[in-house]
């Protein structure tokens, strides 16, 4: 079976890659000649990762899965959720980012948050959504270096540490990410 990755980021195709049985066999946007920019114009997650996998699947005819991310942040309505990227304008700079969001919650004494992975995954003419869900608090202050984006100021729930103070293995098996890309090869291997 061969099934597009709708990512340029090499990490994240190895690793996924690596996940699966050899049966499986994982294709970047590159192997298959795709160098353009997919639109992201949705309002939500899940919108942006259906609008990257069927951009695949109509203009390239590939079996395909997309994933989009977000950080929402409970007292802010779930801000900056589809905007995480770009939270602090256009140069999409992680430390404006969480500077700009540390200001925004100064007074706030609620600072619940959740990462959320959406998975859009189309195979076999049908299509199916993972979703994955860290939930955690904005800390006060930035810690630890690992990492990368919102980690330093997002403590996951049950951990004394940020984000970017736990290993990578320890991310992996707790993050939004992580949870949504156990439930994708779950299903894959299933079909296989
Ligand atoms: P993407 O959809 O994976 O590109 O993620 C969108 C944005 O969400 C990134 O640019 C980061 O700002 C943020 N983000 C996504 N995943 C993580 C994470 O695991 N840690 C910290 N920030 C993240």
């Amino acid at each position: 079976m061969q099934l597009v990755f709708a990512s340029n980021n090499k990490n994240k195709i190895l690793e996924i890659q690596s996940m699966l049985p050899e049966t499986i066999k994982i294709l970047s946007l590159e192997d298959i000649g795709c160098i353009e920019d997919i639109p992201e114009t949705a309002a939500t997650l899940e919108g942006n990762a259906i609008l990257k996998a069927n951009y695949v699947t109509d203009k390239y005819g590939y079996d395909c899965f997309a994933d989009d991310t977000g950080l929402e942040v409970e007292s802010l309505n779930g801000e900056p959720g589809v905007y995480s990227a770009r939270y602090a304008g256009e140069q999409r700079n992680a430390e404006d980012n969480m500077n700009k969001l540390l200001e925004a919650l100064s007074d706030q004494t609620n600072r619940k948050a959740q990462f959320k992975t959406v998975i859009a995954l189309n195979i076999n003419g049908k299509q199916h959504l993972f979703t994955g869900i860290a939930s955690g608090t904005i800390t006060l202050e930035k810690a630890g270096n690992q990492g990368f984006g919102y980690d330093p100021i997002f403590q996951p729930e049950e951990y004394e540490e940020t984000f970017a103070q736990l290993a990578l293995e320890i991310k992996n098996k707790i993050s939004h990410r992580g949870k949504a890309t156990q439930q994708l090869i779950h299903f894959l291997k299933e079909q296989n």
